[in-house]
């Protein structure tokens, strides 16, 4: 019987893929925001297709999205070298508090892992990050902070890999404080490519994922000679696009001001000149414009 039930309950799991696909369980996000899930697969799915679909059973799970369709709302993304698959779920409603599936589709039946989302009112959400995307710089060092509201167990942990408070995780060095109240902050010193991924913090039975993102640190205030002439950098862009800018404030100021002064001149001499002259001008709408004084000085 013990067996049986056993069989029974390994089935079921193999059949929704618990070994196949790795994902958060609950993540609770600000209404009106975008969030951010990635859902990890084996090897052997690198090229099936993937899809979310809503619903809490799978035999109801309504199909939202996959690979193959985007769209403003959602959004998919395969990365194959991580073997990562992240949804993308933009202008959060209330609607989109649901039980959500990942996906992959296979020949027979098709692997699915359950999720939960929660909408929740700004800022009421018990675990929240300002930001899910991060960017560190390499060999530097950078501090995650994460909110949360309750009391519990926190864990840092790699999506597809091990949790960490302390030692090392990818080479890096991590350390973990929590003096702050309500703010739980990870530092991952000594950064290197191998970093850059998906984690996420847990705690009280919501994950907050977080990509990792790590680059070069940007030269500094580069020279003004390469500055001007390497035009495909954005900084050199928006710096000449501000000295046009001011270039054409400035030209539009002496124009104006040339202006005023050559009016405020006129009107000196358009009141010296006698009244005859003005109504001789009032006659012709055409030339009334003209600076009619000036001819009659000549
Ligand atoms: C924490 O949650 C409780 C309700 O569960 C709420 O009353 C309180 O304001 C929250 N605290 C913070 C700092 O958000
Ligand atoms: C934890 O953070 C606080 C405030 O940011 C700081 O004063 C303290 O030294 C830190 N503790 C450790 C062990 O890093």
């Amino acid at each position: 019987m013990m067996t049986l039930f056993v069989t029974l309950v390994f089935i079921c799991f193999g059949l929704n893929g618990v070994q196949a696909l790795n994902t958060v369980s609950h993540v609770a996000m600000d209404f009106g925001g975008t969030v951010e899930i990635p859902c990890q697969y084996e090897e052997n799915y690198l090229d099936n297709v993937k899809y979310l679909c809503k619903g809490s059973s799978w035999g109801s799970c309504k199909m939202l999205f996959s690979d193959k369709i985007n769209s403003a709302k959602y959004s998919i993304e395969d990365d194959k070298v991580e073997r990562i698959i992240t949804f993308t779920i933009k202008n959060l409603e209330w609607s989109d508090s649901e039980y959500y599936w990942c996906n992959i589709e296979r020949p027979g039946k098709d692997y699915g892992r359950q999720f939960r989302l929660s909408v929740t009112n700004k800022g009421e959400s018990k675990l929240s990050v300002d930001s899910q995307l991060i960017t560190g710089y390499f060999d530097d060092q950078i501090t995650i902070k994460c909110k949360y509201n309750g009391s519990g167990l926190m864990k840092w942990c790699r999506v597809g890999g091990d949790c960490r408070t302390s030692g090392k995780m990818n080479g890096a060095q991590v350390s973990t404080n929590r003096s702050v109240t309500g703010v739980f902050s990870v530092t991952m010193s000594g950064l290197t490519e191998q970093n850059i991924g998906w984690y996420w913090f847990d705690f009280g039975g919501l994950q907050m994922p977080v990509f990792l993102e790590v680059t070069e640190r940007p030269t500094t205030t580069p020279t003004e000679s390469t500055s001007f002439f390497s035009s495909n950098q954005p900084e050199t862009t928006s710096y000449i696009y501000a000295a046009a800018i001011a270039l054409g404030l400035l030209t539009l100021i002496v124009i104006v001001s040339l202006l005023t002064w050559f009016m405020l001149k006129r009107k000196v001499k358009t009141t010296v000149v006698e009244d005859p002259a003005s109504l001789e001008c009032a006659e012709n709408p055409v030339y009334s414009n003209v600076p009619r004084p000036m001819l009659h000085q000549v």
